[in-house]
C-alpha cells in the first residue's frame, strides 16, 4: 500500500486518536491542571512508540514532561527534528463556546476544542504522517520528535533541555506545524516570527485604600497614575515612544514590501470579521506590516481597585497591569526589557512607588527563502495542494526556534496548517478536517523532498 492509500484508509482512526488527545485539559498556565498536562505527555509518548519511534522517552522536568521519540534508519541520510507543543492556553471565557472546549465537536466540516489548531492537531498530523510511512516503508530519513508542554508560557524548561542536549537533538533541519496559512486555496510557508518580551507592573500610591470622597483629588489614584503612562507609551502616530526601542530594528527593502502587499487581503473583511469600525496603527505601515514586521507594545491586563459588583468609592493603594511586546529581527529581548524597565521608573512620578517585573523572552526569527528546508516545503505544499505556496512573515511567537538556530545553528521550517479563522486562543477554536487531512499528506512529502535536495 502506498502512503496516501494508508492515510485514506485510517481517516477515522486518526480523527479518533486526536480527539482523545483534545478531551485531554492540558492548560500549562494554570497548574491545577497539572495532572493533565503529564497525561497528554504520556499520551503522546505511547502515540510516537505506536507509531514505531525508537528511544521514546519522557524527560520530566520542574514543569511539564517533554516526549521524545526518533527512528535513525542511517546515519548517512539527513535528519529531521519535528517539535510541537501539546499544551493548551486557557478556555476562558467558557460561556462563549457553543460546545465544551475539552469535548471535540464536528460542525460544518471543523473540529471544535481548544487545541485544535494550536497545537494538537497540526502536531499529531506528525505523528500520523510518520506512521503512514513507518507502515509503508517509505520513510527516507531520520527523524527526531520533540514535542513539549510549556510552550504556551514561554518555554522555560525546553530551553535548558535543548542546550543540554545538543548531540541527542543534532539535526539538518526543524520543521514545526503552528502556524497558518493565507487560505485553503492559498497555501503558504511561515518565513518569520516574531520574538517576545514581557513584564509586569506595580503601581503603590497610599498605603491602603483610601475613601475616594474624604482624599479624592488629593492624593494620586495609582490607577489614574497608570492609565495615563501607559497611554503615554504610544505616541499620536502609534510609535512607540520608550528611548532606544526602534534602535537596530530590521527595515525592509521597498522590493521586500512590494513583495508582502501583493498577498490578497481585504481590508474591508478584515474589519468586518473583528467587527471594528477601522483598523489602526503604526503610521506608515500597512495592516499586514503593522501585525508582522513591525515591534508592538500591547497591554495583556490592567487592574486594581474594586472588580465586584455595583460601586464603590475607593481610591486605591495598587494598580497593576501586564504588557508584552512583539519584536522583530535585530531586537534583542533583554535589551528591550531593559530599556522597558527604565522607561517606566523614569516615567513614574512621585505620587507612587513603581516596581517593574520582567517576565519571559524570546528573539524573533526568519527563514530564508533560498535554503533547501524552505524550498521542500514549497514543494511539497505545491504537490498536495497544487499550487506554489508563498511566503508570508507571521506576528506570534514560538519561543523555542531563535534558540534552534542559535545554539545548534539549525533553520526552522515553518509549515502551518492553520487559518487566522481557527480562532487560536479564543472561544471555538476550530481546525479544519480539510487542514488535518491535507497536513498528514503534505508531510511525506516533505521528508522525500528534503531528502532529495540534500544529496
Ligand atoms: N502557535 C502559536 C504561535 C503563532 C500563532 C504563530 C499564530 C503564528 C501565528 C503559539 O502557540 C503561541 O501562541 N505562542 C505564544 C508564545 C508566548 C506565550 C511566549 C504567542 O505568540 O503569544
Ligand atoms: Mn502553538
Ligand atoms: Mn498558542
Amino acid at each position: 500500500m502506498n502512503t496516501s492509500k494508508f492515510i485514506e484508509a485510517n481517516q477515522q482512526r486518526f480523527l479518533d486518536e486526536l480527539f482523545d488527545l483534545l478531551r485531554i485539559p492540558s492548560i500549562s498556565t494554570d497548574s491545577n491542571y497539572k495532572e493533565a498536562v503529564h497525561k497528554a505527555g504520556e499520551f503522546i509518548a505511547e502515540k510516537l512508540k505506536e507509531a514505531g519511534a525508537d528511544n521514546v522517552e519522557i524527560f520530566e522536568t520542574k514543569g511539564n514532561p517533554i516526549a521524545y521519540g526518533e527512528k535513525i534508519i542511517d546515519k548517512s541520510l539527513p535528519t529531521i527534528l519535528v517539535y510541537g507543543h501539546y499544551d493548551v492556553q486557557p478556555p476562558d471565557p467558557l460561556d462563549l463556546w457553543t460546545t465544551p472546549p475539552f469535548e471535540p465537536t464536528i460542525r460544518d466540516e471543523k473540529i471544535y476544542a481548544r487545541g485544535a489548531c494550536d497545537d494538537k492537531g497540526q502536531m499529531f498530523s506528525h505523528l500520523k504522517a510518520f506512521e503512514a510511512m513507518m507502515q509503508t516503508n517509505t520513510l527516507p530519513c531520520n527523524v527526531k520528535f520533540l514535542i513539549e508542554g510549556e510552550e504556551e508560557i514561554g518555554s522555560p524548561n525546553l530551553l535548558p533541555f535543548v542546550r543540554e542536549n545538543i548531540e541527542k537533538l543534532k539535526a539538518d533541519v526543524v520543521l514545526i506545524s503552528d502556524t497558518s496559512m493565507v487560505a485553503n486555496d492559498c497555501p503558504s510557508i511561515t518565513v518569520g516570527t516574531r520574538g517576545i518580551a514581557a513584564a509586569e507592573i506595580e503601581l503603590t500610591g497610599p498605603n491602603r485604600d483610601l475613601h475616594s470622597g474624604t482624599y479624592g483629588g488629593a492624593v494620586g489614584n495609582p490607577l489614574n497614575v497608570l492609565s495615563k503612562m501607559m497611554a503615554s507609551l504610544h505616541d499620536e502616530n502609534k510609535h512607540i515612544t520608550i528611548p532606544g526601542f526602534y534602535d537596530n530594528v530590521e527595515e525592509l527593502s521597498q522590493a521586500e514590501r512590494a513583495e508582502m502587499a501583493k498577498r490578497p487581503f481585504s481590508l474591508k473583511a478584515y474589519e468586518n470579521y473583528l467587527e471594528i469600525g477601522s483598523v489602526q496603527g503604526e503610521e506608515g505601515f500597512s495592516t499586514i506590516e503593522r501585525a508582522s514586521i513591525r515591534p508592538t507594545l500591547d497591554l495583556n491586563g490592567m487592574w486594581g481597585g474594586y472588580l465586584g459588583e455595583g460601586t464603590k468609592t475607593v481610591l486605591p493603594s495598587k494598580a497593576y497591569a501586564k504588557i508584552t511586546m512583539r519584536l522583530v529581527p535585530n531586537q534583542k529581548p533583554e535589551r528591550i526589557m531593559e530599556l522597558f524597565k527604565k522607561h517606566i521608573e523614569n516615567i513614574a512620578p512621585d505620587s507612587v512607588k513603581v516596581k517593574v517585573t520582567l517576565g519571559h523572552g524570546a528573539p524573533p526569527a526568519v527563514t530564508p527563502t533560498d535554503s533547501i528546508a524552505y524550498q521542500a516545503a514549497a514543494k511539497a505544499m505545491e504537490a498536495t495542494f497544487g499550487k506554489k505556496p508563498i511566503p508570508t512573515r507571521m506576528g506570534g511567537s514560538i519561543p523555542i526556534v531563535a534558540l534552534f538556530e542559535y545554539e545548534m545553528g539549525i533553520k526552522t521550517v515553518l509549515m502551518g496548517f492553520g487559518l487566522n479563522e481557527d480562532a487560536i486562543h479564543s472561544p471555538n477554536e476550530s481546525y479544519g478536517l480539510f487542514n488535518y487531512f491535507k497536513g498528514i499528506e503534505t508531510i511525506p512529502y516533505y521528508y522525500q523532498y528534503f531528502t532529495e535536495l540534500s544529496k
